[in-house]
């Protein structure tokens, strides 16, 4: 059976792809369902309500670089934000390397993984195995735990995560959530203002915790424009309800029950990068190395 097009249409989310079975009758969303034992999930709470809502594959196996793009734009994020961000990981890991092929051709093939994998001109934040790339013409699949590469996207100082060499990377810690939450100075909203004390205090948390710890302007950078991406898709750009922000970290959930929709008006570039710069203002942290203006904010976020 599939699902009604009226209820479809009048869903916030409503991607060109409709699995009957994760649509909700009568309230017309996508079914919220908790990730089952065997589940891939990612580092990232937004990816991970995608899946949990079937808006990419439920299972975090296989996904489909055009299925995660349909849903981050989904969200109410602008066609070339959604672009850059999905497929700037939809590229070969820069950690890999690839045996040399026997023969000539294959070498000098610039589309060969032996050349893209050993001589990767496309970007820092790639996640593919050479594997998933045998899979063109068809576009590219991965596992979501491939997003959660450490050094690519993926960075120490994490709002609700510990560090890789804390040992994981990935599950959302009860206690850091927590925290996440109190932050909330009028126990309504957390404010831009808000996030930045959070960010200060987590730097602290992991300075005294991480021997190993990585923190540099650059992962600075992405971690102002999370930030951003949170005030600018589900708040007003200068705060974002509690409640919402509980639905996400606490349960990888879109926040819909407490009265989140999507925005029309798709959020740019631009407009992340803007508040990401006046996040990391408001935080204050210089660090060391080069950021990466805003190409590192918009797709390493
Ligand atoms: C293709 C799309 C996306 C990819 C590949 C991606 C990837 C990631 C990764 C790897 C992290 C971990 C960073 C860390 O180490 O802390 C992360 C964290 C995060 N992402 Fe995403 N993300 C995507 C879309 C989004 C969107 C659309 C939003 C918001 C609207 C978002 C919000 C966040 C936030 C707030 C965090 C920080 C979580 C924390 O610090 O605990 N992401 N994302």
């Amino acid at each position: 059976m599939s699902a009604p097009a009226s209820k479809e249409a009048s869903s916030p989310l409503s991607p060109p792809f409709t699995n009957a079975s994760d649509f909700h009758p009568t309230t017309g969303q996508y079914r919220f369902t908790p990730p089952t034992p065997t589940a891939i999930r990612s580092p990232c709470p937004i990816v991970n309500s995608l899946a949990n809502h079937s808006l990419i594959p439920h299972t975090g196996k296989g996904v489909p670089a055009h299925r995660l793009y349909e849903a981050v734009k989904s969200l109410g994020i602008s066609p070339l934000l959604a672009y850059m961000l999905t497929y700037a990981v939809y590229l070969p890991d820069p950690t890999i390397t690839v045996p040399p092929p026997p023969s000539l051709w294959s070498r000098l093939n610039p589309f060969s993984p032996y050349f893209l994998w050993n001589k990767n001109p496309l970007g820092e934040f790639g996640m593919l195995k050479p594997e998933q790339l045998e899979q063109l013409p068809k576009l590219p699949i991965m596992d979501l735990d491939q997003i959660g590469r450490h050094g690519g996207v993926e960075h120490d100082v994490s709002l609700s995560r510990l560090d890789t060499a804390q040992g994981d990377n990935h599950t959302r810690q009860p206690n850091l959530v927590s925290q996440l939450l109190a932050t909330s100075k009028d126990g309504l909203n957390i404010t831009l203002e808000d996030w930045a004390g959070l960010r200060k205090l987590r730097l602290q948390q992991q300075t005294d915790a991480n021997k190993e710890l990585h923190f540099t302007k650059r992962e600075n950078h992405s971690a102002a424009a999370e930030i951003a991406f949170l005030l600018s898709v589900f708040g007003d750009g200068e705060k974002v309800g509690k409640e919402r922000m509980g639905a996400i970290f606490g349960e990888e959930r879109l926040p819909i029950m407490e009265g989140w929709s999507a925005g029309r008006k798709g959020v740019g570039v631009l407009q992340v990068n803007k508040l990401a710069g006046e996040v990391e203002k408001a935080v204050g942290f210089e660090g060391q190395g080069m950021g990466k203006g805003l190409v590192q904010g918009a797709i390493g976020h």
